[in-house]
């Protein structure tokens, strides 16, 4: 699906000529996300002294958030190769078996968006997975034998958005599951001071963590507003990123002190004046704002649920205190009331 907005989290064309740049290789490089790394380097040490192959491991998040990249730095120090498909390219159990038949020992599977697999794609995971092994079937009718084929141990890395949608057998046969989290502000401005220096930008301290405030805790944005507060600064001819030009391409942009975009605005907007606030289903929401169900529930709401402007609740979608403010909408006392309940976790 295309998508035009700015912040949109997903790839563009120029995010692959970016990000192959930018791209960290090796888990020093990694920024943030402290708990996976930490656990995964014991993994990976532990794994590398038997001999064995790494657990297979999910790693699911939003988009934008590193996925990809950490994949192929545990590829890295491991010391293997990696091989990389994604969940809608893989048509047919045959494939599968040819790319599994082809792994070398200890080798690594990426398969992004795994939650796209289908279902006789799927089945050949499972002894794979477990046993190392394909399972098929050979003659037909009574004469039919099962027959059963080794194959190298391998780890499979599974990339997902949704991990909900996966099947729970195939959960099951992760051994490690980790749901990378939105970067906070001074973990992106090091990513952002990172990438100046790669791409050889001068850029003030306050101006990074400006950009790293707006940019939805996510290092793909982050970088991609860096890019274009580069042209900017370029423009006007100014020797090293300032605050003021940042600002200025901020607003250029539509991206607001808190990191939304009109979509976001327009989201929280129609929740509160629509629906009196909400709860509202998310189907209904996205016809209304004019969005799939799918780049509101992937792009929009991770974000703003983190920002705390709204919450979800088993009715649907409502906007919360923060939002109200954001917006300079007033908020009566009867609804703040209201709201309480949803401002701790615990609902
Ligand atoms: N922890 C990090 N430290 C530094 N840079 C990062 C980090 N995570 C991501 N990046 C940067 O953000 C870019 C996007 O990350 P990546 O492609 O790995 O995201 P993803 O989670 O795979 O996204 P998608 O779900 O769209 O596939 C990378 O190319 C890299 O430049
Ligand atoms: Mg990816």
């Amino acid at each position: 699906m295309e998508n035009n907005r700015f912040v949109s989290t997903s790839k563009t064309l120029t995010d692959v000529e970016i990000e192959s740049s930018l791209r960290p290789t090796k888990m020093t490089e990694y920024v943030g996300q402290e708990k996976i790394k930490n656990n995964l380097e014991v993994y990976i040490k532990a794994a590398k002294k038997r001999g064995d192959a790494l657990d297979h491991i999910l790693l699911y998040g939003p988009p934008g958030l590193g996925k990809t990249t950490l994949s192929h730095i545990i590829a890295n120090e491991l010391g293997s190769q990696i091989k990389i498909t994604s969940g809608p390219v893989i048509e047919h159990a045959a494939d599968l078996a040819a790319i599994l038949t082809n792994l070398n020992k200890n080798d690594v599977l990426f398969i992004d968006e795994i939650h796209r697999l289908n279902k006789s794609v799927e089945e050949i995971l499972y002894p794979a997975m477990e046993d190392f092994a394909l399972d098929f079937v050979v003659g037909k009718g009574p004469s039919a034998k099962s027959m059963r084929l080794k194959i190298q141990p391998f780890t499979l890395i599974g990339a997902t958005t949704r991990a909900g949608l996966l099947t729970g057998p195939l959960r099951d046969r992760f051994g490690v599951l980790a749901r990378l989290e939105m970067y906070n502000e001074f973990e992106l401005r090091e990513i952002i001071t990172r990438s100046a220096k790669i791409l050889g930008i001068a850029i003030d301290d306050d101006a990074s963590l400006e950009i790293a405030k707006r940019s939805r805790g996510t290092p793909r944005i982050a970088n991609r507003i860096l890019k274009r507060v580069r042209d900017f600064s370029e423009v006007y001819g100014k020797k090293s990123i300032d605050i003021e030009i940042t600002n200025k391409a901020l607003d250029a942009l539509d991206i607001d002190k808190s990191g939304l975009d009109n979509t976001d605005r327009k989201l929280l907007e129609t929740i509160i004046r629509k629906f009196e606030g909400g709860p509202v289903g998310l189907d209904t929401l996205s016809a209304i704002c004019g969005e799939d169900a799918t780049t509101v529930e992937d792009v929009c709401e991770p974000y703003l649920l983190q920002k705390g402007f709204i919450a979800r609740t088993n009715r649907g979608r409502i906007a919360l205190k923060e939002a109200y403010e954001h917006l300079g909408i007033p908020l009566s006392q009867t609804k703040e009331n209201e709201l309480k309940v949803y401002e701790n976790d615990e609902y």
